[in-house]
């Protein structure tokens, strides 16, 4: 595993250091990084997926997980968003149990952030926690939901209100998978790593700009094979990984008390909003990216309307999100429903909504709901959702 890029994050929770590889054409290399990540101990491996995407690499993995000797099996899950549920989680704990997986077992994760949530959370309670890795197939899944151990499932109580952090042992990226995946995704995966550089900083938010300026969406597929691409867009996850990373060793578990501006949950930002589209449109109508590439919006709004930030920054945000590719319309969702919805996040935070604003790029800040009255979150999103119609 020597090709491509390795970052370390390292965790206080169980005093040790994960490997996040990074090079093209790495799933075929699945077992060795299975074998360097989990050592000597594993024997068994479930891998969780689901048909579509197992379809396209399952078998490149299972064959080199075979050749290295090891005992693996599947467990496939539904497609989408309404799958990621307690109940898949059962499914998916009684086929670790009929595969007689030990505590020295593992179970692999293969596809997009919704499988790599859900088969985290299986693994995090079976046994009482036994280890997992990460090989994300989607953007959004390598920059983001596979790194930094939230594992979890939705609820009616909202989304990922269930759920367990959880460190994998390891994480491989392959961002060759990412010529098969639809523009949709692309976008939705760019909307993320947008928010990573909106609170990041200018040198993040512009490297991903630049790329985005040669690039777009349904491009992906036709450079596959262009040298200059496959280093360009490495280089890149790596960047937002790295960012990652590093907010996440700061703070692991997204301390109540923590609120400053290298505190974990400055990763939210956009959140506030992205997850109350999410829930009134039943996790059905909205790429999760998408609806954060939404948010990302409102927070820069309201942080322009409390004269937090600038316009000329607001303005840099538009452009960006823009320039991945149109967002779904928002017609028909009213400023009272999102209202509603707001309220199930503020269930996690003793009865207060924490949004995150902006000061400028790179300059987050995190705002209780006691200093942001209704009346103008109201007014700024009213005014938002009549554009975004
Ligand atoms: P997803 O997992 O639903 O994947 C998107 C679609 O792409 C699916 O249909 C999938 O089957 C398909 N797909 C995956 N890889 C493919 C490939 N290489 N080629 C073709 N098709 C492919 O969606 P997502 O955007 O990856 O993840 C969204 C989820 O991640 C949400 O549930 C969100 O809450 C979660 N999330 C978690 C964290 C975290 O820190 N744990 C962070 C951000 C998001
Ligand atoms: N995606 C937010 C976090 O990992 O904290």
């Amino acid at each position: 595993m020597r090709r491509g890029q390795t970052l370390t994050i390292s965790t206080t929770s169980t005093a040790t250091n994960y490997g996040i590889q990074i090079s093209p054409g790495a799933l075929g290399l699945t077992a060795q990084w299975a074998r360097h990540c989990l050592r000597r101990r594993a024997k068994k491996i479930v891998v969780v997926s689901n048909r579509k995407v197992f379809g396209l690499y399952g078998a490149l993995v299972m064959n080199s997980l075979a050749e290295a000797g090891f005992d693996a099996t599947t467990f496939f899950m539904g497609d989408g968003e309404r799958y990621k549920t307690v109940r898949t989680a059962e499914s998916a704990l009684r086929a670790f149990s009929h595969a007689g997986l030990s505590r020295t077992d593992a179970v692999v994760a293969l596809g997009g952030g919704v499988v790599g949530d859900l088969a985290g959370f299986a693994a995090a309670i079976y046994l009482r926690g036994i280890s997992f890795l990460q090989v994300p197939t989607t953007l959004l899944a390598m920059v983001d939901s596979s790194v930094g151990g939230k594992t979890g499932v939705n609820s009616e109580f909202g989304k990922n209100l269930v759920g367990a952090f959880h460190q994998p042992s390891g994480v491989l990226i392959d961002p060759a998978v990412l010529s098969t995946l639809p523009p949709r995704e692309l976008t939705a995966g760019f909307c993320e790593m947008i928010k990573q550089g909106a609170v990041g900083g200018r040198a993040l938010l512009k490297k991903t700009a630049d790329f985005l300026s040669l690039y777009n969406m349904s491009s992906f597929r036709m450079h596959r094979d262009d040298k200059e691409f496959r280093s360009l867009i490495a280089g890149l996850i790596a960047e937002h990984v790295r960012f990652k990373a590093g907010i996440v060793r700061g703070d692991e578990r997204e301390s109540a008390g923590k609120t400053g501006p290298r505190s974990r949950k400055i990763l939210n930002f956009g959140h506030t909003l992205a997850h109350a589209l999410e829930k009134v449109t039943n996790y059905r109508y909205l790429r999760h990216g998408e609806a954060v590439g939404y948010g990302v919006l409102f927070a820069a709004e309201v942080s322009k309307s409390l004269a937090l930030c600038g316009e000329k920054d607001v303005k840099l945000l538009y452009d960006v999100v823009h320039s991945v590719g149109p967002l779904p319309p928002l017609a028909g969702i009213g400023v009272k429903e999102l209202f509603r919805a707001f309220s199930f996040d503020k269930k996690n935070i003793s009865g207060s909504l924490q949004m995150v604003l902006l000061r400028g790029i790179g300059r987050p800040v995190i705002v209780s709901d006691r200093d942001l009255p209704a009346y103008h979150l109201n007014k700024v999103l009213a005014s938002c959702l009549r554009k975004w119609a």
